[in-house]
């Protein structure tokens, strides 16, 4: 019988796979960009924006948040950074659309931001494992 933690833990590391599996086909799709064109790459990141606002609406809503924050009071702080950090990530995503939209091609560092992008995700992605595995006493697995 599995306790409501581990039924939240299990749902964010299904959600954080998923996630993370996108991210790396956006990185591929970024690195392919100077062959492939432009054209994959922007839709691509819009794929990616509908998937992170869903996504961080899981967590913010029925996700590990509340639960968190009930369970450890003490936590509280890094539960709201991770908030923060989504409308940051979510608008570093808009810089990045932003800036690619008006080029004709893509150049070197098309792909170096993208992946410097993606690589903040995976890293806010990790601090939320540890974040549900510190409150929760569970080790969860997906990490970048
Ligand atoms: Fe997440």
């Amino acid at each position: 019988m599995e306790n409501p933690e581990a039924l939240i833990a299990e749902a964010i590391d299904r959600a954080h796979a998923a996630l993370l599996r996108d991210m790396k086909e956006l990185e591929m799709v970024g690195r392919r960009a100077s062959s492939n064109g432009l054209e994959t790459l922007r839709a691509r990141l819009e794929a990616t924006r509908v998937h992170l606002v869903e996504h961080f609406r899981f967590e913010e809503e029925s996700g590990y948040m509340e639960a968190v924050r009930k369970l450890e009071p003490r936590l509280e702080r890094a539960v709201a950074q991770l908030a923060e950090e989504h409308i940051q990530l979510l608008n570093s995503l808009d810089a990045l659309r932003g800036e690619i939209a008006p080029m004709p091609r893509a150049n070197e560092a098309v792909a170096a931001k993208v992946t410097a992008w993606v690589q903040k995700v995976r890293q806010h992605e990790a601090r939320e494992n540890h974040l549900v595995q510190d409150a929760f006493g569970l080790d969860i697995g997906a990490e970048g």
